[in-house]
């Protein structure tokens, strides 16, 4: 008989995470996601001995860069940025193994050394070995890179086979509809859907997975999961962090399309969808497809607010404002800022606020999801005494990751007076701090083959079907209707007059 305490969710999710032999090749190896991200999460994987015995790194980039000077750099990368010190033992098993060609993106004669040194691994070691392309380039060079793998036969490697060639491509994927249309086009021109993995780096977060095991691995949410007991939900992912010197980069995107469609849709897709058949990632990225086309179109006029942070103080330091930073035009007008009201038209939130908000140099770093819900009706514990709050379920994404519940509970003694009480759950007190980062989980995942935790192609259509009417219709407004908000602050006035519409205040989480 099956063990009724083992939930079937839970046996998926510890299914075994071996990868076949892989090399792992880094377009753009020079760069800061590289050194910041791919190179400590490969180390930390190799740690963790999840690497597979034939693990190959290889690094790619127009620079001219010998084999042992990327050895050196990828170890300063690690001492810099990885969660754990550098070790020579954990060290010495990759550095044998990374190497680097030199090429342009666009050079088709390139890519063809890249294969003849890929086939020299095969070669090598006796066997043949996965390719895992990552591209990690600004994305005006995507679809050359795309086009010359294919040219050059490295899409189609052992296509059929379970080790075929696969491609994680970086965000952003695409500016608006069109862009992403045309990028997914020039994808499938080249790559089956199930070879490609699109990353948002959300995803990978333990606690964004964790949102998956509260909601469905425990029997008491679901019931109330709904609009009959919610009242709002707020998404919050504020950031202290300005531009910094990626003012360039920030001001053809702005906080709409950093933020707002990639990574806290991903949000709102976990916590609204409705629970999947399996934890297959098909039936996953379906359910987040139902729920986003559910969304109705956003009103410009009603349903957004947008805004740029001036000059203020964080932490006690002074901050300048966004039109004072390096590479920033005079009279811009790329929002720092954007809150939005979701209507979802289902059986299960019609008629439920989702309010979304992200912003640069706010008062703190904080990632939540509160779902808020109904007051109690106030037959018993009305009036003067009774300090009652709306009961708030709040996942705590980052940092100081958790879950926490806000109930009503007694005070103390001889006289009946209320008091709103919270019950925490921290995963640095139950299971220690030392949590692989998202980076980790997400290679190794694609290099299993396992797409759940990356973004399907019309996943991402969808969700810029619902912005691009927006940015476009901001793109015609200019600077009107810009509010601004102190650096420090949670956000400007017009971001709480969205929902003091509704009868809502935002959260100070
Ligand atoms: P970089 O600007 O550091 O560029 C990476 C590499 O690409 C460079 O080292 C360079 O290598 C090559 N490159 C740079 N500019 C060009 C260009 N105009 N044309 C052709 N090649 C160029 O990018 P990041 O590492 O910061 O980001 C890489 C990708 O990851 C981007 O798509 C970004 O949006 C995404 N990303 C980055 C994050 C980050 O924190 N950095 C966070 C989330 C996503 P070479 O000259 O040797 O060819
Ligand atoms: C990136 C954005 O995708 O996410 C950045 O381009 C942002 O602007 C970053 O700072 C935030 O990621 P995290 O993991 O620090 O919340």
């Amino acid at each position: 008989m099956a063990d009724p305490t083992r939930h079937p969710f839970l046996e998926d999710l510890s299914k075994h995470r071996g990868a076949p032999p892989t090399a792992v090749v880094i377009f753009g190896a020079s760069g800061d996601l590289t050194a910041r991200k791919l190179i400590p999460a490969v180390y930390n994987l190799a740690a963790d001995n999840l690497l597979p015995p034939d693990f190959h790194l290889v690094g790619y980039g127009r620079k001219e860069i010998a084999d042992a000077e990327f050895r050196t750099l990828a170890a300063d990368a690690i001492k810099e940025f990885s969660r754990r010190e550098l070790s020579d033992d954990v060290w010495g098993r990759i550095a044998e193994r990374t190497t680097y060609v030199a090429g342009g993106y666009d050079d088709p004669a390139a890519f063809d050394r890249l294969a003849e040194h890929l086939a020299r691994i095969d070669e090598q070691i006796g066997r043949e070995v996965q390719p895992l392309f990552y591209i990690s380039t600004p994305p005006s060079v995507f679809e050359p890179i795309l086009l010359n793998l294919g040219r050059s036969g490295l899409a189609q490697k052992h296509l059929g086979k379970p080790h075929h060639a696969k491609v994680i491509i970086e965000k952003p994927f695409g500016r608006d509809l069109t862009s992403a249309l045309e990028l997914n086009r020039t994808i499938t021109s080249v790559l089956e859907e199930h070879q490609v993995y699109r990353i948002d780096h959300y995803l990978g977060k333990e606690t964004v997975q964790d949102l998956l095991v509260q909601r469905f691995a425990n029997s008491i949410f679901e019931p109330l999961w709904n609009r009959n007991f919610i009242d709002n939900v707020q998404i919050t992912v504020a950031e202290e962090v300005g531009v910094g010197s990626r003012g360039g980069y920030y001001e053809q995107s702005g906080a709409l399309r950093d933020m707002i469609q990639n990574h806290t849709m991903q949000l709102v897709a976990l916590t609204a969808m409705e629970p999947p058949g399996s934890l297959d990632a098909e039936a996953i990225r379906d359910e987040k497809v139902k729920l986003l086309r559910a969304i109705q179109p956003l009103d410009p006029q009603h349903d957004v607010a947008r805004a740029q942070y001036d000059a203020g103080m964080i932490a006690g330091k002074p901050e300048k404002g966004y039109l004072q930073e390096e590479g920033i035009a005079e009279a811009s007008n790329t929002e720092t800022y954007a809150a939005i009201r979701l209507s979802i038209n289902n059986w299960r939130w019609q008629g439920v606020p989702f309010y979304l908000r992200s912003g640069k140099r706010m008062a703190r770093r904080v990632t939540e999801i509160a779902v808020q819900f109904k007051r109690p009706p106030g037959t018993l514990f009305a009036g003067g005494g009774f300090d009652l709050a709306t009961n708030t379920l709040s996942f705590q994404i980052q940092p100081d990751e958790g879950l926490s519940m806000v109930l009503n509970g007694k005070v103390p003694g001889l006289e009946t007076r209320t008091q709103p009480v919270k019950m925490s759950f921290r995963y640095s007190t139950t299971f220690g701090s030392n949590t692989p980062e998202a980076y980790e989980r997400l290679v190794l995942d694609a290099m299993i083959g396992d797409g759940t935790l990356f973004i399907r192609g019309d996943e991402a259509e969808t969700s810029w079907k619902l912005y691009t009417p927006l940015l476009e219709a901001w793109a015609e407004a200019g600077r009107v209707g810009m509010d601004s908000y102190p650096a420090g602050s949670w956000g400007p006035a017009n971001a709480d007059e969205l929902l003091d519409a509704g009868g809502h205040l935002w959260r100070k989480p």
